[in-house]
């Protein structure tokens, strides 16, 4: 079995690539800090796969866990990086702590790869590198644009710092340019575990639907789109974590590629009313909701052009994004 190191393995999209990596016959091996999730998603993740996931708790920023890592588990197959900073607004009050963080991780993995005899990266970039694009659907040749926040710009500094490591050809990597992933395990075991108040708009109608919440603010709804509120590309995020598992096999049936990019959305635009009245139907329940000022920062509308990801990675979102917010609403109600 193939030993994938999952970085962030604890988080949102990387406890549910960590199960989708075990049923696919790899060996995952999690390396997480817990700075941004819960320890009992472990115990979750093992109760899915019905088999202990070994767990390290180290910081991905730290030289000498890598050498843990090798003492633990010898040479390693490949690695998908998940750990980093993402909360968009807390990056403009914290931005040192978003270079040091998130390029410090990525720049001290990548010194340690070769420790770890690892030839195989994946990167979790996302589609904030292309700002608001003047064509959509966006395609992966579309021009990357001023990063909005300094989340953003760690998104783009990753992806130039693989870009130029590619020319050396000491490794392999993919960048996946995530568009905006949704959804929970449907076990209702794992799920997105906000921190405080969600920053995100599922998280945000879930916890308003079960009365965490007051009320949901939709910021702004005089944009340029049919119903005035900005348009998204929203993924179940397993979907997005099997993107991950053909990113690896791709790598390995392309020993010639040093680095490639792939769009990893639905390629459809659903705007926020509409994921207000479709979690109003899954759950059967009026969400309420008001009208507030737009949001500094937020795009007006964006969703993926995924005929590369199609045709070349061989990847395809399966999941309606019904079924992404019928997932949602059953882990909010069993947390
Ligand atoms: N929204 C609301 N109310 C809320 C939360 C969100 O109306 O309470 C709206 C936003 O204004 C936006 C849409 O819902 O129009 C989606 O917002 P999210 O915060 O869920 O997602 P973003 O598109 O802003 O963020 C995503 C990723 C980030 C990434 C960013 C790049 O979550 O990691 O895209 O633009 F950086």
């Amino acid at each position: 079995m193939k030993k994938i190191l999952v970085t962030g393995g604890a988080g949102y999209i990387g406890s549910h690539t960590v199960v989708r990596l075990f049923e696919s016959g790899y060996s995952p091996i999690i390396m997480d800090n817990l700075s941004n999730s819960e320890p009992f998603i472990l115990d979750r993740i093992n109760k899915i796969c019905g088999s202990d996931i070994p767990f390290l708790q180290l910081d991905c920023t730290q030289q000498k866990s890598y050498q843990q890592v090798v003492d633990n588990f010898g040479s390693i197959d490949g690695v998908i990086h998940f750990a980093a900073y993402k909360a968009v607004g807390e990056s403009v009050e914290k931005p040192a702590q978003y270079y040091q963080n998130n390029i410090g991780s990525l720049s001290q993995l990548i010194l340690n790869l070769g420790k770890m005899n690892c030839g195989k990266l994946v990167f979790s970039s996302s589609c904030t590198v292309y700002g608001q694009p003047n064509i959509l659907p966006v395609t992966e040749k579309s021009p990357i644009q001023h990063a909005e926040s300094p989340y953003g710009y760690t998104k783009q500094v990753g992806e130039e710092l693989l870009l130029s490591e590619a020319k050396n050809k000491k490794f392999q990597s993919i960048a996946l340019r995530y568009f905006n992933p949704i959804g929970a395990h449907p076990s209702g075991l794992i799920g997105e575990l906000p921190k405080g108040i969600p920053n995100n708009l599922l998280p945000y109608i879930t916890q308003t639907g079960a009365g965490i919440r007051k009320e949901l603010s939709i910021f702004g709804n005089d944009y340029n789109t049919p119903d005035g509120t900005c348009i998204r590309d929203f993924i179940h995020v397993l979907d997005l974590a099997d993107a991950h598992i053909r990113a690896l096999e791709y790598m390995e049936e392309h020993p010639e590629t040093s680095i490639d990019f792939f769009n990893i959305g639905t390629g459809n635009g659903n705007s926020v009313l509409e994921m207000v009245e479709l979690f109003e139907k899954v759950s059967q329940q009026k969400l309420s909701y008001k009208i507030a000022p737009r949001r500094t920062g937020d795009i007006e509308k964006i969703w993926a052009d995924t005929s590369i990801a199609n045709n070349v990675l061989g990847w395809k979102a399966k999941k309606s994004i019904e079924t992404a917010v019928k997932d949602a609403w059953n882990w909010q109600k069993n947390l």
